[in-house]
């Protein structure tokens, strides 16, 4: 049984004050604390340890939106898995679209970044969608299966079963369009069909595959209803405390 997961990526939104508050009106939001479904918070750097510190007696988790791949040295502006573990931080996104479409981000790169959060005993949420033209030009299953293949299919059985995988298809990333639930559950089949290949049916089933893409408080019933979505990795709708308690009580249902 996959417990449920529901992450708020922040993305680079709000101020210092802004980040404490909306934590504030999250945690006081979830109380009683829902069993049956993980919440996760993903800040801004900066914001970071002061989260901590205000989740740290209850069991929301803190997630980062990137890493470095490397652990330490003459990387300015770079932030790495050892800091954000040190930071009280247990996931990590990787190969986020935006961070592939804006920063180059891509293959072999983010299967050292998730080794690299691994090997601090981070959790990767690794990403994974297809653009528009490619869904349009029915490549979208040949994508994700390249995407999985080039960053995470170089890891042993053991160390997969700790990855969550996002699909979010980049025309639903922040545009209100949300994939249906068919189309969501057709991918997931598929991605958890690519994982069951590779490693079995048994690992295959003990991977969360959470869906991305617009998801909202009307729409969270319908897809964390699908067999295979287990949860959902939340952008906009994760900056207002009402919405994403919604959301993260429908993954609770
Ligand atoms: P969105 O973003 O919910 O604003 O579409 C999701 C994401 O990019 O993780």
């Amino acid at each position: 049984m996959r417990t449920k997961l529901v992450a708020g990526n922040w993305k680079m939104n709000k101020t210092a004050a802004e980040a404490l508050q909306l934590t504030d009106e999250l945690l006081n939001g979830l109380r009683p604390f829902p069993a049956g479904v993980e919440v996760a918070i993903m800040p801004p750097f900066p914001y970071l340890m002061s989260v901590a510190e205000k989740i740290k007696t209850t069991p929301v988790k803190l997630g980062a939106q990137n890493c470095s791949e490397h652990p330490w040295g003459a990387y300015t502006g770079e932030v790495s898995a050892p800091m954000l573990k040190s930071a009280g931080v247990t996931y990590v996104i990787i190969g986020h679209s935006e961070r592939r479409q804006y920063f180059g981000e891509e293959g072999a790169l983010l299967a050292q970044k998730t080794d690299a959060a691994l090997a601090s005993q981070l959790l990767p949420v690794f990403c994974c969608g297809e653009p528009l033209v490619v869904r349009e030009d029915n490549r979208h299953f040949d994508l994700v299966k390249m995407q999985l293949e080039e960053g995470l299919f170089h890891l042993p059985p053991e160390a997969i079963t700790k990855v969550v995988i996002a699909y979010e298809p980049v025309w639903a990333i922040g545009t209100g369009k949300t994939a249906t639930p068919a189309q969501a559950q057709e991918m997931h089949a598929f991605i958890r069909r690519q994982l069951a290949d590779k490693y079995g049916n048994q690992v295959a089933e003990q991977v969360r595959i959470l869906y991305g893409g617009s998801v909202n408080a009307a729409n969270a019933n319908s897809l964390f209803a699908c067999a295979d979505v287990d949860g959902g990795l939340v952008g906009g709708a994760s900056l207002k405390a009402a919405e994403f308690l919604q959301i993260v009580r429908a993954a609770g249902n």
